[in-house]
């Protein structure tokens, strides 16, 4: 059984991807090293967190520079956050992009998170023709990012007008900014925020939708991520239609304990059994097996206008 698969022009050992998370502050160098050497024995891609800090000061740099030394042969990914395009020179950009030797760079979206943290600033205005433009800038592939709401099937489709590569879909069910901000507005005594958080907690497009609804849609790639806990909800992302499944909150733990290697060993382990138990020799066999889909997931997608049953038989391999 192989679980080896092309990503971009890159070939990752399993369709795993060590999600955004962290950088830019001085408890990031451990944690970004210790998802850096599990990437690099392991053969999986990985993302870093936003490096807006490191931009904007440059003596943080050393917490994101840390992930190239320890994973020389890894798939690494930058990560921007989109409201920082309309500010950032390509001169910026391209500092982001050295600063870990980037084979791809994520723009991340997360409006929500903007809309109810105390000192966010939702400006998305314009960000399109931002998007579009660095996109053509760059001769490494552009991901776009959600962070926990998801990405609906007409937005994917204007982002792959703009020339992105990929698309992230940070689907709703697993991290949600709505809820960490939340929390924090509480502690800051500011209660409107904090009850803004609460109404908003779960908003989003649920993971396993999205997923559909934006690779039923668009060509580019489509990297699943959002609640994803095992090597089995990665299996059934694949299926749903995802080239790659991307993990971050059950990581994070585990890095700081110093045991990531062996939580990633896990996930790659459950994938394999899962493809053992349809039968599916590779990910590519993986990805045409019958998707059953049901219950809530069956309604939201076909109030979408999405057949799952068509969809299901639709595949081959
Ligand atoms: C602690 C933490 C920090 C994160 N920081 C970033 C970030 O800086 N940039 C980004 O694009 N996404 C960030 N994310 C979002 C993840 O990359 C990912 O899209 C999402 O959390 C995946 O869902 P999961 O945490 O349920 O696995 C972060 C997630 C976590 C848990």
């Amino acid at each position: 059984m192989n679980l080896s698969t092309a990503l971009f022009d890159h070939t990752l050992s399993a369709p795993i991807i060590i999600e955004a998370m962290t950088g830019g502050v001085k408890r990031a160098f451990d944690i970004n090293a210790a998802l850096a050497e599990a990437a690099e024995v392991l053969g999986l891609a990985m993302g870093v967190g936003s490096q807006r800090a490191a931009i904007e000061d440059p003596r943080m740099a050393y917490t994101f520079t840390i992930v190239r030394k320890r994973a020389p042969h890894a798939f690494l990914i930058a990560n921007i956050g989109a409201p920082q395009l309309a500010e950032y020179t390509v001169d910026d950009i391209r500092t982001a992009l050295d600063m870990i030797e980037a084979d791809a760079l994520a723009v991340h979206f997360n409006p929500l998170q903007e809309a109810v943290q105390p000192e966010g600033d939702p400006q998305y205005e314009g960000l399109v023709d931002k998007v579009k433009e660095v996109a053509a800038s760059l001769s490494i592939p552009l991901i776009a990012k959600e962070t926990g709401a998801g990405i609906a099937y007409e937005d994917a489709r204007r982002l792959e007008e703009t020339g992105v590569k990929g698309i992230d879909i940070g689907g709703a069910g697993g991290t949600s900014w709505a809820a960490v901000e939340a929390c924090r507005a509480k502690a800051l005594g500011n209660r409107h925020r904090a009850r803004l958080g609460e109404t908003f907690w779960d908003w989003g497009l649920p993971t396993a939708v999205s997923v559909v609804e934006v690779s039923q849609s668009v060509a580019v790639k489509v990297l699943a991520s959002g609640g994803l806990r095992s090597g089995l909800d990665a299996a059934k992302a694949l299926i749903l239609g995802a080239d790659a499944a991307g993990f971050a909150f059950n990581l994070l733990k585990p890095a700081v304990e110093g045991r990531v290697q062996t939580a990633l060993e896990r996930l790659m382990m459950e994938l394999k059994t899962a493809m053992f138990l349809v039968g599916a020799r590779s990910i590519k066999e993986l990805q045409a097996a019958p998707a059953v889909i049901v219950g809530k997931t069956y309604q939201w997608l076909t109030a979408r206008g999405f057949h799952p049953e068509k969809y299901a038989r639709r595949r081959t391999p």
